[in-house]
């Protein structure tokens, strides 16, 4: 029985390969996709979900663009990581299909509505259409299974010192999902950036004999650029958004401690801090599954493995 998922991302060279992966595979069932502003502008990363299942033939799947900017917050971007097209290096089809005429709350609501079975939320971006959704539809909250997160870090963040980036561009949308009471998984930095992806790993994708292992490989050639920046201490790039995908497909390749996770809303240093309780300092129950230690080989095979579902 495959799990039925909607992917809500801000592609982004991570978010696409979380993409690649998710729908290389018969465990998950990609129910919609929905996109945010994050990685690049909202317009960028929804022509980006459309190119990148452009290029995987999946013109049947139903994509919206969501909220324009975070809620409270000015809208930050990352052009320096993934570039003025947000998924810069490798040349991607233009969309032969249009945008649902829904935007990404309501066409997750309509899919939510529609599905007999609870479904798997899965943001790989600021989590700003989550908070939307769950604030605009109460009656909806038991038709989620859980939301399985990339996001937030219990230790240094990657876009301030406190915060990482998807919950730093919309802390507010963090605070409301974390206190939803909706089952998390949080993979956030602790884990993925043991998900790093080394120069050997891209030649074994390289060599996989399909155009879409090549498109992957050219992704990350350019995903790495950002990453080989001494002060990171990386050796490879670390494969944030499918750490998402690998946990629904492969949950043993990971460890993982249930703790309170909090949000810092406000704060001089701190905004955007996931404050992650994993020695029971404080009163309150967990609200979080966080993903601490990986199985790296594991993860890298799973990736390869799967990109050989698109051979012919
Ligand atoms: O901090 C990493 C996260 O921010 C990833 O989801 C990446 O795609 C960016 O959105
Ligand atoms: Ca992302």
């Amino acid at each position: 029985m495959s799990i039925p998922i909607i992917c809500d991302c801000d592609p982004g060279h991570d978010d696409a390969i979380a993409l690649i992966l998710a729908l290389s595979r018969k465990e998950l069932d990609v129910k919609a996709v929905t996109t945010c502003a994050g990685n690049q502008t909202p317009d960028k990363t929804l022509n980006n979900a459309l190119r990148i299942l452009t290029m995987l033939g999946r013109s049947d799947i139903e994509v919206a663009g969501g909220a324009t900017k975070p809620l409270a917050c000015d809208l930050i971007i990352a052009p320096d990581v993934h570039g003025e097209s947000g998924l810069d290096g490798p040349e991607l089809p233009s969309p032969i299909f249009q945008a649902s005429k829904l935007n990404a709350i309501e066409l997750m609501a309509k899919t939510l509505q529609a599905s007999e079975e609870s479904i798997t939320l899965v943001p790989t971006g600021p989590l700003t259409n989550i908070a939307l959704l769950l604030s605009a539809y109460p009656h909806l909250h038991k038709k989620v299974k859980q939301i399985v997160l990339m996001g937030g870090a219990a230790g240094v963040g990657n876009w301030t010192p406190a915060a990482e980036f998807n919950i730093f561009v919309d802390p507010d949308a963090a605070n409301i999902v974390f206190k939803s009471g909706i089952p998390i998984v949080m993979c956030g930095l602790d884990v993925t950036h043991q998900a790093q992806i080394m120069d050997e790993d891209i030649e074994r994708i390289r060599a996989i004999p399909n155009p879409i292992a090549q498109c992957v490989a050219e992704l990350l050639d350019f995903f790495m650029i950002y990453h080989r920046d001494p002060k990171w201490k990386f050796e490879g790039a670390p494969l944030h958004d499918p750490c998402t995908i690998a946990w629904l497909l492969k949950p043993e390749l990971f460890e993982t401690q249930d703790c309170f996770v909090g949000i810092e809303t406000k704060g001089e240093y701190t905004q955007g801090m996931t404050v992650v309780d994993r020695y029971s300092l404080t009163d309150k129950q967990p609200n979080a599954k966080v993903l601490f230690g990986l199985n790296r080989q594991g993860f890298v095979d799973l990736i390869v493995e799967s990109l050989m579902f698109y051979n012919k």
